[in-house]
């Protein structure tokens, strides 16, 4: 089965595509630094030709509102069109959970635009939408700080290892289309506050973390049904704790 990974060399294609390839299948990592573009179209017809099942996991360079709509408006058009003349049976996207409750950010509206251009799409899809990745705990982090201060809301999230995400789009990309939606989570809720307290902890790091109800997660401000699923998500097994013993090299780990 020939499957072509849009954003193939990115956190989560990367992970993709060898899974997709340890299980035999002839894989194509496709994005511009291996000369397929979704934007220019270029090297994209080529990539598809004989292709069954294509999974988009590109991101927008930037996230700022105009730039990543027009991402993933133009990226979505060409992809799907390109997808069409090729006759691709099945494609698969990786969006956000939460991402119809957070169209106060301009990053998720152009990820709500993503979906939309499948759903009117005649391809048959699945769509992924998966909480933040435990691999976004320091941008997140960052984007919350000033100073020596992180201030963070202690809304509940529900965040996944890209390991797990990686596995499950591996599953879902080979099974019948849905035509529909599913959620990925991990295997724990927590607060914001507290995930990235536990982060700094860990890693040793001096910021402090304030908790704030009113503090903003990329210019929204969040409840406890923000960022978390809804009823039955597919659950990531990876635990956070276990991550970061296994992620951060031996001299960092504090805790
Ligand atoms: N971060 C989270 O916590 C989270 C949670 C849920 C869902 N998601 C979603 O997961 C997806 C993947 O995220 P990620 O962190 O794995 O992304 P990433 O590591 O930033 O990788 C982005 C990929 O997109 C490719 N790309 C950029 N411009 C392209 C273009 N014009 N044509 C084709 N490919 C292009 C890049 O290719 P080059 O390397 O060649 O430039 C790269 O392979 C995103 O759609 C995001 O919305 C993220």
């Amino acid at each position: 089965m020939k499957i072509v990974v849009i954003g193939g060399s990115g956190l989560i294609g990367k992970k993709l595509v060898k899974n997709l390839r340890q299980s035999g299948h002839e894989v194509v990592a496709a994005s511009p630094s291996s000369g397929v573009n979704t934007i220019t179209g270029k090297g994209l017809a080529e990539a598809l030709a004989e292709a069954q099942i294509v999974v988009d996991v590109a991101n927008s360079p930037s996230f700022e509102d105009k730039p990543a709509m027009e991402f993933f408006e133009k990226s979505g058009q060409n992809l799907l069109a390109a997808e069409a003349a090729a006759g691709v049976k099945h494609h698969v996207a990786l969006s956000v959970v939460g991402t119809d409750r957070l169209l106060a950010s301009g990053y998720f509206r152009a990820k709500m635009a993503q979906e939309n251009l499948i759903k009117a799409s005649k391809i048959p899809y699945t769509i992924l939408r998966a909480t933040q990745f435990f691999e976004f705990v320091s941008a997140i982090a960052q984007s919350a700080t000033e100073g020596q201060t992180a201030r963070l809301s202690p809304a509940l999230l529900q965040p996944v290892a890209s390991d797990d995400v990686a596995a499950v789009l591996a599953d879902i990309a080979v099974e019948k289309p849905l035509n529909g939606t599913i959620e990925l989570a991990g295997p724990e809720r927590i607060g914001l506050d507290e995930l990235v307290r536990l982060f700094f902890k860990a890693t040793g790091d001096g910021r402090k973390v304030v908790t704030d109800v009113h503090a903003r997660y990329y210019g929204l401000e969040l409840n406890d049904q923000s960022l978390t699923p809804g009823n039955n998500p597919r659950i990531g097994p990876t635990r956070f704790k276990d991550w970061l013993k296994r992620s951060l090299p031996p001299t960092q780990i504090v805790a």
